[in-house]
């Protein structure tokens, strides 16, 4: 790509950054979309974010993404904040505007679209929920937002789990989310959900690490659907599909997340062709070609 003086820069706002994946995923897309645009993380320290963000604003940066610790202190310094991400707690995209970045949440709506992408529905779905942190907080407010049927919702420590669900069922005026303790599973109804794993467990290098191990777990499972994409077979979908069910990883979600960010900053659609090249790349990068 040419870098010219009406080159647009966007990038990546968090502590650390050095292992992401964004750049490959924007530039990529920058390529294929044919649009002078370099993206590059920034390394933020603690206390430096109204700096970054206020720095940004006068560089002109197009479009930043957030992560990890910054998703909820960077909504402090924003102008505007879209209802949904305000609603998560979470802000993981800037866009900015005259006068300031909007803060927006593509992890929720990245995960959504993974999952059509995959065949998956959530209208109608029984769905076992794994976690109650911040991920799956996230997580909880979609599967509420776009239908679901019923989410049982297991946590390790149930008064978040008990949180979450009086604080989702509240937003949209029904009692979808239910709250238990991971222990009780054996509690939920007899029938096939999708399972949202939504915990840091298994995440390498501790591979070796599941929430629940019990064969008779899995047995209720048609699909599991984990967050975590390195390993690339976690152990849950590893025991998800020893049962028979199906088992995909959350990589299609970051990719998501990063496509809808490129949309929101760039005005246009990415069409799935285009998402699934920049897939294949990212396959690639992490030795899954
Ligand atoms: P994230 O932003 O990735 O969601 P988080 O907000 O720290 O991170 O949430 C981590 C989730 O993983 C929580 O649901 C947490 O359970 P608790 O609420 O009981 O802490 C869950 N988790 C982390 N380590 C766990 C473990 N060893 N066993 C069971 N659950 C665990």
């Amino acid at each position: 790509m040419k870098i010219d003086g009406k080159t647009r820069v966007c990038g990546l706002i968090g502590n650390p950054v050095e292992h992401t994946l964004s750049p490959l995923i924007h530039n990529t897309l920058a390529d294929r979309m044919g649009h002078s645009l370099v993206y590059v993380p920034f390394p933020v320290g603690t206390g430096r974010v109204a700096d970054a963000v206020a720095g940004a604003d006068a560089l002109g940066i197009l479009g930043l993404n957030v992560t990890v610790p910054y998703k909820s202190e960077v909504t402090a310094y924003l102008k505007e904040i879209d209802p949904l991400a305000r609603d998560i707690g979470a802000v993981n995209t800037l866009v900015r505007t005259d006068g300031g970045y909007k803060g927006y949440n593509t992890d929720m709506e990245g995960l959504y679209r993974a999952m059509q992408s995959e065949g998956l529905t959530i209208r109608g779905e029984r769905i076992i929920l794994l976690g109650a942190g911040g991920a799956a907080r996230a997580v909880a407010y979609l599967c509420a937002v776009k239908g679901a049927d019923r989410v049982y919702m297991l946590n390790r420590t149930l008064s978040k789990a008990e949180e979450v669900a009086a604080e989702v069922n509240g937003r949209v005026g029904r009692q979808v989310i239910v709250p238990m303790h991971t222990g009780d599973y054996t509690m939920i109804p007899d029938g096939k959900y999708l399972a949202i794993q939504g915990t840091s467990v298994g995440l390498a290098p501790n591979a070796d690490d599941v929430v629940i191990a019990d064969d008779a777990f899995y047995a209720k499972v048609h699909t599991g659907f984990d967050l975590i994409y390195s390993p690339w077979e976690t152990k849950f979908m590893r025991l998800a599909r020893a049962s028979g069910a199906k088992a995909y990883n959350g990589l299609k979600m970051l990719l998501y997340q990063g496509v809808i960010a490129y949309e929101l900053w760039n005005g246009v659609y990415i069409s799935d062709e285009d998402a699934l090249a920049v897939y294949e790349t990212l396959c690639k990068q992490i030795g899954q070609a």
